[in-house]
């Protein structure tokens, strides 16, 4: 786990910093009034992006990260290597970087394994003034996968 500078990251994780604070103004958030934007890398080059999403039964909302996870694989691509994330309140910035919940580092670990990647987890306060880089094995270590159920996620990829 590390503290960057935006100005000293890759060109690539800059884009998708700027990919999750584009999105996360796309948030359904009526009752938390938070916005959440993420941004995965695809193994092909592609940056495909996610919002939270709530609902009146609160445990039904679904976070940014696992939105953009979701919609990847309905567009056929499960192979990742980094992903961005990036909140903000309705009327603050925030001032600690946002990591993934847990429901999400576990969906985050399922994909991690299919990729066959330690995933890398790039999360930045509102204005990008601190951000934090980490590995999903850092945030979810000993997690539980299909590896331990013995599948081949080959076919999966
Ligand atoms: N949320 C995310 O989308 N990702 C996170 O990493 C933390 C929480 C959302 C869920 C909910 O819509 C709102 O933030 C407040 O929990």
């Amino acid at each position: 786990m590390k503290k960057v500078k935006y100005e000293k990251l890759e060109d690539v994780q800059q884009r998708l910093l700027n990919e999750a604070e584009k999105v996360m103004n796309t948030a359904y958030n009526p009752y938390s009034n938070f916005y959440v934007g993420a941004a995965l890398l695809a193994q092909n080059g592609m940056i495909i992006t996610g919002s939270n999403v709530e609902n009146a039964a609160y445990g039904s909302t679904v976070c940014a990260e696992r939105a953009a996870i979701f919609r990847a694989n309905a567009m056929g691509i499960r192979n990742f290597s980094k992903v961005a994330i990036i909140a903000k309140g309705k009327n603050f910035d925030t001032d600690k970087v946002t990591a993934p919940c847990g429901n999400c580092r576990q969906v985050l670990y399922e994909f991690a394994q299919v990729s066959g990647r330690n995933l890398e987890i790039i999360m930045a306060t509102t204005k990008m003034d601190k951000i934090v880089i980490a590995t999903i094995e850092e945030l979810l270590p000993l997690g539980f996968g299909p590896k331990d159920l013995g599948i081949d996620m080959k076919k999966y990829k």
